[in-house]
């Protein structure tokens, strides 16, 4: 499908990118309006792609409505000729997770620089291939790591680089996901590790990519277990089904499930995903109970840096509240950061289960004296404010200089990933598995200086 671009509403200037999309689900939103709205006079919208053509149509209605210029729309078997027909600078990947690689290496081939959503990508070799594309290409390549971004973690980083808890030596960091959010990935096409690599590489990137970039190390080596034993069909009889259905939407005991998702009854999940069912059979609403689930849904990872620093780590996607605890503990004392998040379901503009109360709260305690509560660090929006001030750092044309370095490249895309592609190799064979056995010669990123320990360190009082 391609249809012909309406006039444009914005004079092009000499710095306005072009930019196109692949892969027009929820997430895509961010970009589209970044481009379209508040980043108009720097980049205009000049491709649209996805395997669905009703979600390009949707993209494409959204485009009217931000009253910018209308772009060509494309199904994903003509990405090339997108490329080049519509000549983008940048191609922003937005698709599934384990489609990333294809639309990255492509793009950079055609001389496209490329920005893509966490995870980078899914597997080892896919990641070597992205590598080595990028190598020899020359092309640039950007991982939205949104979650640098949030005031209070900018505000741990600050805290961290200021030097006042000294080395960190271990972190503790534990993640929770609510029956809400949690379920959120039992019902999609995260629930298969073939797609997402499971909530290890599709969820944890994000975690394991603070904890290399908080402590500006390099991980080496993986420890993991895993489980599923909250989302299984013995959980839906336990809670006094009959058995898992295929779908809400079908499900003969929607009346009687706590985790019924009506995708009709939201305007927004009903345009992106119900109204395009036909198109490709992508049920967003799949019982998240049933059988062909293969992630895990509790998962605990033990990793070790290239800086001496250990992080032992847990995500639960089945708890009472939403949000994080980290504790850093290092030479010279520790800082505790807890934050309570609000829980929704990816897509809808409503807030399922309202807000939890507790906030943010940060903590720094030396190793003697009194300890300090810190003021968090705020800003108003998605992510804690992050999405915002990630869209600035990529649609400016001269962004700030950055002293946290949040804008991340394929380096750290990798880092954070194979740690998680570890964890997984990690639970098929118990052992601890060494990130360089799976992916050899990873380059540091920019945040990860060679490691030292030699700096003096003060006596403690007693
Ligand atoms: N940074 C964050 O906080 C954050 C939040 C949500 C999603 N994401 C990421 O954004 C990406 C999209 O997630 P989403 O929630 O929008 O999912 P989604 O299911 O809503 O949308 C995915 C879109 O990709 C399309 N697609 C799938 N496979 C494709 C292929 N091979 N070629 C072309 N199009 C294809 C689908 O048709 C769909 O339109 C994922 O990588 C996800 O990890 C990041």
């Amino acid at each position: 499908m391609s249809a012909s671009s309406t006039p444009a509403s914005a004079a092009p200037t000499a710095t306005r990118r072009r930019y196109a999309i692949v892969g027009l689900g929820s997430r895509h939103e961010l970009y589209q309006d970044g481009i379209e709205k508040v980043h108009r006079d720097h980049g205009e919208l000049v491709g649209l792609c996805d395997v669905n053509l009703g979600r390009v149509e949707v993209a494409r209605q959204r485009s009217a409505k931000n009253g910018a210029p209308v772009p060509p729309g494309y199904a994903a078997a003509d990405f090339v000729r997108m490329l080049a027909e519509t000549k983008p600078d940048v191609v922003i990947v937005t698709t599934a997770d384990a489609a990333h690689h294809d639309y990255l290496i492509r793009a950079m081939e055609a001389g496209c620089d490329v920005i893509t959503e966490k995870p980078m990508t899914t597997d080892a070799e896919k990641c070597r291939q992205i590598l080595d594309t990028r190598r020899r290409t020359g092309r640039k390549c950007r991982v939205t790591f949104n979650y640098r971004y949030s005031p209070p973690r900018s505000q741990v980083k600050d805290l961290l680089m200021s030097g006042e808890i000294g080395d960190v030596l271990s972190v503790d960091f534990h993640w929770l996901l609510n029956t809400h959010h949690g379920a959120d990935y039992f019902r999609r096409w995260h629930s298969q590790k073939k797609n997402s690599g499971g909530l290890l590489v599709h969820k944890s990137t994000h975690h394991f990519d603070l904890v290399n970039w908080w402590l500006g190390a390099m991980p080496v080596s993986v420890m993991a277990t895993g489980k599923r034993e909250f989302y299984t069909p013995a959980t839906a009889r336990r809670m006094g089904l009959t058995g898992p259905h295929e779908r809400c939407r079908t499900c003969p005991e929607k009346a009687r499930c706590g985790f019924y998702l009506d995708l009709a009854a939201s305007p927004t999940l009903k345009q992106l995903y119900l109204d395009q069912e036909q198109f490709d059979g992508y049920f967003r609403d799949r019982c998240v109970f049933r059988d062909e689930i293969d992630i895990e849904d509790t998962m605990n990872v033990m990793v070790g840096y290239d800086t001496g620093a250990t992080l032992s780590y847990s995500l639960n996607t089945f708890n009472a509240w939403e949000g994080y605890t980290v504790a850093f503990n290092g030479t010279k004392g520790r800082i505790e950061h807890t934050i309570v998040e609000s829980v929704y379901v990816n897509g809808t503009e409503t807030v399922q289960g309202g807000i939890a109360d507790g906030g943010v709260t940060t903590r720094v305690i030396p190793l003697r004296g009194e300890p300090r509560n810190v003021v968090p660090w705020s800003a108003v929006g998605d992510h804690g404010g992050g999405d915002r001030l990630m869209l600035e750092d990529i649609f400016l044309p001269n962004p700030t200089a950055d002293k946290y370095l949040r804008a991340a490249d394929e380096r750290a895309g990798a880092c954070s990933i194979m740690v998680g592609v570890a964890a997984n190799r990690g639970l098929q064979t118990g052992a601890v598995v060494k990130v360089a056995d799976l992916l050899p010669g990873l380059v540091r990123p920019d945040y990860a200086p060679m490691p030292t320990r030699t700096d003096p360190l003060p006596m403690p009082g007693r």
